[in-house]
């Protein structure tokens, strides 16, 4: 089938994440579509600037947005630029010739997403925005579709990274605000003016959005009681600590008699709550059904390629839409053929390693061990024994650095062989990289 051409506008950390994918995973976007995606135009306002990836092939390359609109071969048009002037300006454009429009601007389309929905349907074309909250997190597909059967109740946000790391510094280093956000800045984590993430803005216009898909409502971002964290110090973990909470900046909506509670501010969440564990620049969010109670969703707030996965998945949505639809518009295994496929052989897995061991205790036990380890040319990486146990059914713990599952199975074999053991050693692989 014919491929769908794209036109990409805006190459700076989204455009440039979401030329990336387009380009490094082409060939498993076109098995899962049955078509390819192609880039017939991209623009920035110094394209000669850009190294555009590898692989994309021929497309036009341009300093004027006008030009991707009004491409012939331009099919759906990104707009990754931001703002809510040229980019709407782009928008509108391309809606009004009939090209669907995939946009990452949660801005625009909080203060005038509905306007442009309208438009959109006006001139036959699709408007998709997964990007515009929580990039990495497909939060927007969820509500819309997931769990579009429940009525929420509730929805709970962290919904900046940047204000989620400047929190997250100050309760483990216990350093000031301003210091922090200084770091932040420096490390490139915080704009040069970071008003937009500390002050709470950024993230009411992704509640306002967020808020419209769970509730079916239209709410002004403006409208929203919004609180940042400037004020929030040291001193004020330390009390959250001894009432058993840490601070986060809290999006909140929950309907109640009459309508909806509204508000993003720094608030107390108890520390064995899942949200509380949310750390540094990740975003969560969390639904509360009436029917299918809670979901929690956890994943990058940003980043050129999260984003950029959001970006070429709503790509695929509406190309989905472009093209005679199947009796599966979107294959039920995602892709239309499935290649057989039989697991690796989990002997070759190399993981580090816990075993377990009870023994009769006597000398040279360890050095047994150790033996036939060294055999299997298995590091040992630690030996841990709790005091005070008994000698007769002596539980003790040796940890192996990261080692092939065939060698460590080969030790074990001949371990449950020594006759100091009580029973079978119990081995268990240590994930820390989960
Ligand atoms: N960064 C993230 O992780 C993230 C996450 C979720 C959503 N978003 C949203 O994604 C959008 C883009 O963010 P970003 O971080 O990628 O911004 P960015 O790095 O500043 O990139 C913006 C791009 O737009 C181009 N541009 C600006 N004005 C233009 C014009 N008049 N004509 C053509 N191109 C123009 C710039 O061109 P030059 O480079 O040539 O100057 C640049 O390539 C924003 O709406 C943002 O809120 C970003």
């Amino acid at each position: 089938m014919k491929g769908v051409g794209i036109g990409i506008i805006g190459l700076g950390n989204v455009g440039g994440g979401t030329l990336t994918i387009l380009a490094e995973n082409a060939a498993e976007i076109a098995r899962k579509l049955g078509f390819p995606l192609r880039v017939a135009a991209v623009c920035s306002r110094h394209p000669q600037a850009k190294t555009l990836p590898a692989g994309l092939g021929p497309a036009l390359v341009t300093s004027d947005w006008r030009e991707v609109v009004a491409h012939p071969e331009v099919e759906i048009v990104a707009e990754l630029v931001g703002g809510t002037s040229v980019a709407a300006e782009i928008v509108e454009a391309a809606l009004r010739a009939g090209k669907s429009v995939v946009t990452a601007n949660k801005e625009l389309v909080a203060l005038r997403g509905v306007e442009l929905y309208h438009l959109a349907e006006r001139h036959g074309a699709a408007l998709a925005m997964e990007a515009s909250v929580c990039g990495g997190i497909p939060i927007h597909a969820v509500l819309r579709e997931g769990i579009a059967g429940d009525r929420i109740e509730a929805l709970f946000g962290i919904l900046n990274g940047t204000s989620n790391y400047i929190l997250t510094e100050i309760e483990q280093r216990g350093a000031p605000f301003a210091e922090v956000l200084q770091e932040a800045q420096r490390l490139g984590y915080a704009e040069a003016d970071p008003a937009a993430d500390v002050d709470g803005w950024d993230a009411r216009s992704k509640l306002a959005l967020l808020a419209s898909l769970a509730f079916g409502v239209r709410l002004e971002p403006s409208a929203i009681p919004t609180e940042g964290i400037r004020r929030v110090s040291p001193t004020d973990f330390e009390y959250a600590r001894q009432l058993g909470c840490t601070i986060r900046l809290l999006c909140s909506a929950r309907r109640a008699e009459g309508g909806l509670f509204v508000s993003v501010r720094p608030a107390l969440l108890p520390l064995d709550t899942i949200m509380a564990g949310v750390r540094g620049a990740y975003n969560a969010v969390w639904v509360r059904g009436a029917f299918g109670a809670d979901t929690f969703y956890y994943g990058r707030g940003a980043g050129p390629l999260p984003t950029g996965v959001a970006v070429v998945s709503d790509l695929m949505r509406v190309a989905r839409g472009l093209r005679p639809a199947p009796a599966h518009r979107v294959p039920p295994f995602a892709a239309s053929t499935l290649e057989p496929a039989d697991p690796l052989p989990i002997g070759r897995q190399q993981r580090p390693w816990y075993l377990r061991f009870r023994i009769k205790d006597r000398p040279g036990i360890i050095r047994d061990l150790a033996t036939i380890l060294a055999r299997q040319s298995i590091s040992i990486d630690a030996v841990l024994q709790l005091p005070g146990q008994d000698k007769q059914n002596l539980p003790f713990v040796i940890t192996l650095e990261s080692s092939p599952e065939a060698a460590v199975r080969a030790a074990l074999e001949e371990m449950q062989a020594l006759d100091f053991m009580v029973e079978p050693p119990l081995a268990m692989p240590i994930e820390r990289g989960i």
